[in-house]
């Protein structure tokens, strides 16, 4: 099956509304439990494409000293991220910034981690991603970069929603079933490692739906 891109910025309330209300926490909290296990001493993360901010609220309540910088291209997403952020007495640990990438309003080579879930899928250019990567991480830095994986069919698609969404809104089905058609392939993926110049990172499935990119830089 080949892709099928959805729009880039998630900016209608709509969706907003039903993202930033659905359940994500069990996937969240696995990567963020993965992350800190892996790279323990993280001190100063940027995290892409931050949607309504519960990975890094997550992530600044497991690890107390870190800073995160999250963006987000979209206005409602950072304002509907503010709140939540704000709810979880988090604003000491967490800057929001709207903010589209490529270009990103920082110096080059300041970032000892880079996370990220579920931006990839919304990239009209996967490139994009892994060149801010490596632009904006130090030597030695985290990545921790994790994404739907493209099944092979729209039936299969179909499938994975009513699996893991059956009771969800019917804005974030649809939304869920778009993004895994606009998803890569766990081969296409490692291509864009390859083309990047990225190939030292790991490239892995983790479930029957996401791919997790891991390693230093
Ligand atoms: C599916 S959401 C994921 C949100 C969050 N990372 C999470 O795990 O819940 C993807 C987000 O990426 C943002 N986005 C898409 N393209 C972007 C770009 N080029 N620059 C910045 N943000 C972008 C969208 O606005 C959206 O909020």
């Amino acid at each position: 099956m080949q892709r099928t891109l959805e729009p880039e910025i998630m900016d209608k309330e709509e969706n907003v509304s039903a993202y930033a209300k659905a359940d994500f926490s069990s996937v969240n909290q696995k990567f963020v439990d993965d992350l800190i296990k892996n790279y323990p001493n993280l001190k100063n993360v940027l995290d892409l494409g931050c949607g309504p901010a519960d990975i890094p609220i997550r992530l600044a309540q497991s690890l107390p000293k870190v800073h995160i910088t999250a963006i987000d291209a979209s206005k409602k997403m950072i304002e509907s991220a503010k709140q939540a952020v704000t709810k979880a007495r988090s604003n000491n640990q967490i800057i929001l910034m709207q903010a589209y990438l490529p270009g990103l309003p920082f110096k080059s080579k300041i970032f000892d981690g880079i996370i990220s879930n579920s931006i990839l899928h919304h990239l009209p250019n996967p490139n994009v991603l892994w060149e801010e990567i490596k632009r904006l991480g130090e030597s030695g830095a985290a990545v921790f970069i994790m994404d739907l994986l493209r099944p092979n069919s729209p039936e299969k698609a179909k499938e994975i929603v009513e699996l893991y969404s059956k009771n969800e809104h019917p804005v974030l089905k649809e939304d869920f079933y778009n993004s895994l058609l606009a998803a890569f392939t766990l081969d296409e993926v490692k291509e864009q490692l390859k083309k990047a110049d990225l190939s030292k990172l790991n490239a892995e499935a983790i479930s029957d739906r996401h791919w997790l990119v891991s390693g230093i830089l």
